[in-house]
């Protein structure tokens, strides 16, 4: 066992079920609550789980990103202890969980959460980091009302990623390019903008209930984003927000340009 922290602690209850891990209330020996994640090797590769956790450590301290405690591992699961966020994620914010209150997201709101959403893929830049999984599940909110970025899973140093990862909702349409760039910073942006369109109008922007993967990816590859009545909720100042990302990768602004945007009135 490699436990690589200092303190003893004591697994309280499941606080969530990921896509590849179950996440833990975590109560250490002083009383802290942090939040502890256990991800299976059956389901996910080790040599992954290592670099979720080398990336985590790297960005440790960073502004905008979820803080790393510490880690080890046991024969069939390694677990990784971290700071523990009580208001959840940008999804349940959107969706509350059943007997939950549902408090609307204002425009000014949501505004705020896409310039912090654009600062924290600056974070990532600096660092040469690509999350690759950027989407509402994975944004954590604080008692600040602030984002702080998780799920480091699929993130990988710019320019060694491998090809297509993520969530289809959030894919850019480089990735079903097969001679375009690999993920990269401006695949993370474009994936900020289906976030931020989800505060915006509820839903995805390229595909409704049903609407099959062909389909939404043709919607992608056209920039085809938005239904009638997603565009009618939107701000002039939304909708040239979302002019701006969902373009073609050399065309797509920068994260600089889009809090300019947001700042503009
Ligand atoms: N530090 C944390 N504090 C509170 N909840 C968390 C924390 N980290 C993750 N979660 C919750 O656990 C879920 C799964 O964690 P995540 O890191 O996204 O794992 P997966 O790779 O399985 O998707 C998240 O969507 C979120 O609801
Ligand atoms: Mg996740």
């Amino acid at each position: 066992m490699t436990f690589t922290g200092d303190e003893p602690f004591e697994l309280k209850k499941c606080i969530a079920n990921g896509n590849f891990s179950k996440v833990y209330l975590a109560v250490k020996a002083d009383s802290t609550q942090v939040a502890c994640k256990v991800v299976k090797t059956a389901k996910m590769q080790r040599e992954k789980v290592l670099r979720e956790i080398f990336i985590l450590n790297k960005l440790k301290g960073c502004k905008g990103i979820i803080a790393f405690d510490c880690y080890w591992e046991e024969p069939e699961q390694i677990c990784i202890l971290m700071q523990l966020c009580n208001r959840g994620t940008l999804a349940q914010r959107l969706k509350p969980k059943v007997g939950e209150a549902k408090v609307p997201i204002t425009s000014e709101e949501r505004i705020d959460y896409l310039r912090q959403m654009c600062d924290i893929l600056m974070v990532l830049k600096n660092n040469r980091i690509v999350h690759c999984d950027i989407k509402l599940e994975n944004i954590l909110i604080n008692e600040n009302n602030e984002l702080l970025l998780a799920d480091f899973g699929l993130a990988d140093i710019a320019g060694r990623m491998e090809k297509t990862s993520g969530s289809p909702n959030y894919m850019a349409p480089e990735f079903f390019d097969y001679t375009a760039p690999h993920p990269s910073y401006s695949t993370d942006l474009w994936a900020v903008g289906v976030t931020f369109f989800f505060l915006c109008t509820g839903g995805p922007p390229f595909s409704t209930r049903g609407t099959p993967l062909s389909l939404m990816i043709a919607n992608v590859k056209a920039r085809l984003w938005g239904s009638i009545e997603q565009r009618k909720v939107l701000s002039s100042k939304e909708l040239t927000i979302f002019e701006s990302i969902f373009t073609e990768h050399v065309d797509r602004c920068t994260p600089e340009q889009v809090k300019e945007l947001c700042d503009d009135t």
